[in-house]
């Protein structure tokens, strides 16, 4: 069988979670092997990195932060993601590079094809068969996370209009490559939400 990468994005709070553990449940009971993993995080080295950018206390400079998800993201492919599709598998995860399009490009304001570019390199030129952007207003999406929550990190704690400037680098890179991106409104109920998630899938599964 041939190996497939999704990835998920979306806002904090946009139900990225809940809709990939639908769609493993799912694509396990089609007979496939799933990885589940996610970006920060995902390796040993990696969850490590994670919580330097995530909940360090001192200050880091934009382009450390860009290159602390890229040394994650390399690290990630390359032991964990790469080796699995070749298997066969089906890789789903949580955040990939268009995260760091949105939030370093373009709300830390890095640049948007300069972040790309590096993270591209950083994986060899990876890129996913399929990425489903849950699409939610910046607001409703901070309020949606779980209220037993007791601290935001680093990026969530940042203002709405952080937040609205991911959104629509979001929606300018799906606009960009229509044929990778599924956008979806994530306001929308969670079982017609996985209904499109799944119909998308199983055309790429053939
Ligand atoms: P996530 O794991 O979705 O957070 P949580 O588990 O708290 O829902 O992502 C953590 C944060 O990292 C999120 O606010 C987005 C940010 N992030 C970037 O800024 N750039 C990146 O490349 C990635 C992968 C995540």
């Amino acid at each position: 069988m041939r190996g497939l990468f999704i990835t998920f994005e979306g806002g904090d709070g946009s139900g990225k979670t809940t809709q990939s553990e639908l769609l493993v449940e799912w694509l396990e009971k089609q007979g496939r092997t799933v990885l589940t993993t996610r970006e920060p995080g995902g390796t040993e080295l990696g969850e490590e990195l994670r919580e330097i950018v995530l909940h360090s206390r001192g200050h880091i400079t934009p382009k450390s932060e860009a290159l602390i998800y890229a040394a994650d993201r390399a690290h990630h492919i390359a032991t964990k993601v790469r080796p699995a599709i070749e298997r066969g598998e089906v890789v789903v995860q949580d955040r990939y590079l268009d995260s760091s399009v949105a939030y370093q490009g373009a709300a830390r304001g890095l640049g948007t094809q300069e972040v790309r570019r590096i993270s591209l390199w950083a994986v060899d030129q990876l890129l996913p068969d399929l990425t489903i952007l849950l699409d939610l207003d910046e607001n409703s999406g901070l309020a949606r996370l779980p209220g037993s929550r007791t601290r935001f990190d680093r990026l969530e704690a940042e203002q709405s209009e952080f937040h609205r400037v991911v959104r629509s680098a979001y929606l300018e890179l799906a606009a960009t490559e229509p044929e990778r991106f599924l956008v979806l409104d994530a306001t929308k109920p969670i079982d017609q939400l996985s209904e499109q998630i799944r119909t998308r899938v199983a055309s790429i599964l053939g």
